[in-house]
């Protein structure tokens, strides 16, 4: 996998903004896979901004989104639906019927995963999936012990994961302890991966995804088997890679490739 280590948050929304805009204009009806949490939100940031100024337009993009929580509705302001429109579809020109986030109020959920997983399908797959990374390495709602092949499902979440999220929930706000969330399987199929990381906090869990084994006690350890995965990351989180030099080195020989290609 590429290691790109930038200097601060700021740089790598940047960076990674740049990838899907480039994405977009180079195929107008993208699939989009989207993420939550706080990391993308800078990037979405600049995708809005790129938008007003009509470096990029997604009226033609459809999209997913990785996970959702189960048991509340789509407008309940703690759904990942509700965060999408907010940090996103409502400040861009996209038409939100092209996009879905997983149903976490669904009456069978059983059925609903595996109509999600076809409705990948029939968009002709994901071009281009974003991916955050939760401190024990979680990918979407993946949590260790996920398997490295599995498919859209109903997870439980860990206790470290639901503390993490505490904070976006108020002191009397019901939490839920499951979500739906694409398999690593389904993560794996999409033609490109961003993973985006920033902060010490996740310095740990991008040191085992990089440099540790394949294993399912570490999710994001699963792009190593990915043929187009990048992780970008800040200073922070790099902190704990051991060959981090290298991956240093290998971006210097990556640039002078790419500028004598395009000349
Ligand atoms: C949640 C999401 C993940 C996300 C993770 C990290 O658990 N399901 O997709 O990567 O949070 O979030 P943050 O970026 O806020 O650290």
């Amino acid at each position: 996998m590429k290691v790109v280590i930038l200097k601060d948050a700021a740089a790598v929304a940047a960076y990674g903004a740049e990838i899907f805009v480039k994405q977009i204009n180079k195929k107008n009806h993208s699939v989009l896979g989207l993420a939550t949490g706080s990391t993308p939100v800078a990037l979405y940031q600049e995708l809005i901004a790129a938008n007003k100024e009509s470096k990029v337009s997604f009226s033609a993009v459809r999209s997913f989104n990785l996970d959702e929580y189960m048991g509340i509705e789509g407008d309940h302001p703690q759904s990942y639906r509700h965060f999408m429109n907010e940090e996103l579809f409502n400040h861009v020109d996209i038409d939100k019927s092209n996009t879905q986030v997983p149903p976490g109020n669904a009456a069978n959920p059983i059925e609903a995963c595996e109509k999600y997983e076809r409705d990948i399908v029939d968009m002709g797959g994901i071009d281009i999936q974003l991916l955050g990374i939760g401190r024990n390495a979680h990918i979407g709602f993946n949590e260790p012990s996920s398997s490295l092949a599995s498919r859209t499902r109903v997870k439980t979440l860990t206790q470290a994961t639901i503390d993490d999220n505490a904070r976006f929930f108020g002191a009397d706000e019901h939490q839920p302890h499951l979500s739906i969330t694409m398999g690593i399987g389904t993560i794996l199929e999409s033609k490109k991966v961003v993973l985006l990381a920033t902060g010490e906090g996740k310095a740990e869990a991008i040191q085992a995804t990089v440099e540790g084994p394949l294993s399912a006690a570490c999710p994001a350890s699963a792009l190593q088997m990915h043929r187009n995965a990048v992780l970008i990351i800040d200073e922070a989180a790099a902190s704990k890679l051991v060959d981090k030099e290298f991956y240093k080195h290998i971006e210097v020989e990556n640039q002078k490739l790419e500028e004598m290609l395009e000349l």
